[in-house]
């Protein structure tokens, strides 16, 4: 829309000024914040902005091929990729606490994330340059939420990685600081990002690591992974991906129960589907799927995924019920 396409065109010529023939940095995610904050600095300063990319392997079926292949062709965007699942997976080994997995995952993320920045910081560096700005997809009410404050304040980056002891200083670029959500995919939709990235739901930074009602190991990733596509597919088939803010697949990984296939019996593992409808995560409901769609899922991951013999729904509302079950 004309509005959109203002929007636009404001924060490009806002970035332009803020950066200058400077350097800049974006780690993404995968959502949709930080993914239309970088689409935006690119499309404001070219190479000159360089993206990081962690992939923890915590991340959804499609979704690091999503970042490293659908969003770099769609926005030429250079990116730097860190394959760390080997990592992820050796911190969080035997960890079944959803606070400490948590932590764990937060501290490797920052300890990934450092390096690859200092990484970059330092190929500019050998060519001259200075890496000077950090791109974050802060968005309009996480302003309101830390009480204002200007976009230029500055934050350290302190590393503690062997061989990096220097300290980063970067000043901020938060171009999607007066946006609300709805508006951020309205610019990620004119920049023509996919629309798999623009409409993704709400997905917590842990990702499967949290989904996982157990320890998280490789093989229940996998599993995860393959039972959660399902669902996400048939929610989409079935036109409801908006009416929907999340839908999270857990999987039950310590418990098995008895199951019966063909002439076999079985001892497989229980999946949850907990979709809800919500307005901002604070309180949620369950969501009244149709029960052809929750049959067409139910059939289709206990005929597909090996591992999972029971399926069954979450109906209990936030609260007293999280969203997420860990
Ligand atoms: P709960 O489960 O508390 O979740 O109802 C509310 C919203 O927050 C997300 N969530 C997280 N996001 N790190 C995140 O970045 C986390 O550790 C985390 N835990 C929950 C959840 O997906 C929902 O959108």
């Amino acid at each position: 829309t004309w509005t959109m396409v203002n929007i636009v065109e404001e924060q490009i010529e806002a970035i332009q000024k803020q950066v200058g023939d400077g350097r800049a940095i974006c780690g993404l995610s995968g959502g949709v914040d930080s993914a239309v904050a970088a689409a935006l600095v690119q499309r404001a300063i070219g190479d000159r902005l360089t993206c990081v990319f962690v992939d923890h392997g915590l991340l959804r079926k499609g979704e690091a091929e999503q970042v490293e292949r659908d969003f770099v062709a769609s926005t030429g965007v250079s990116l730097h990729v860190v394959d760390a699942q080997q990592r992820f997976l050796e911190a969080l080994a035997g960890v079944s606490d959803p606070e400490e997995k948590r932590k764990i995952i937060g501290r490797e993320f920052i300890r990934v994330f450092e390096a690859a920045e200092a990484e970059v910081v330092g190929e500019a560096a050998e060519q001259g340059d200075k890496v000077q700005f950090l791109v974050q997809g802060t968005l309009y009410p996480d302003v309101v939420e830390s009480g204002g404050g200007a976009g230029t304040a500055n934050i350290k980056s302190h590393h503690n990685v062997g061989g990096l002891p220097e300290d980063l200083e970067f000043h901020l670029v938060e171009p999607l600081r007066t946006l609300f959500k709805d508006e951020v995919r309205l610019v990620g939709e004119q920049l023509g990002l996919p629309a798999e990235i623009v409409w993704r739901h709400p997905f917590p930074g842990p990702g499967l690591g949290i989904r996982i009602i157990g320890s998280v190991t490789k093989e229940r990733l996998d599993i995860l992974r393959d039972a959660d596509a399902i669902a996400r597919e048939e929610l989409t088939r079935a036109g409801l991906d908006r009416d929907i803010w999340q839908f999270p697949v857990v999987l039950l990984a310590d418990v098995r129960s008895v199951g019966v296939q063909g002439d076999g019996r079985t001892y497989g593992h229980p999946v949850v589907l907990r979709p809800v409808t919500s307005e901002d995560a604070m309180t949620a409901d369950w969501a009244r799927l149709p029960y052809d769609v929750i049959e067409t899922i139910s059939t289709r991951i206990t005929n597909e995924v090996r591992e999972v013999n029971r399926v069954t729904i979450d109906v209990t509302s936030k609260p007293p019920g999280t969203i997420e079950w860990e």
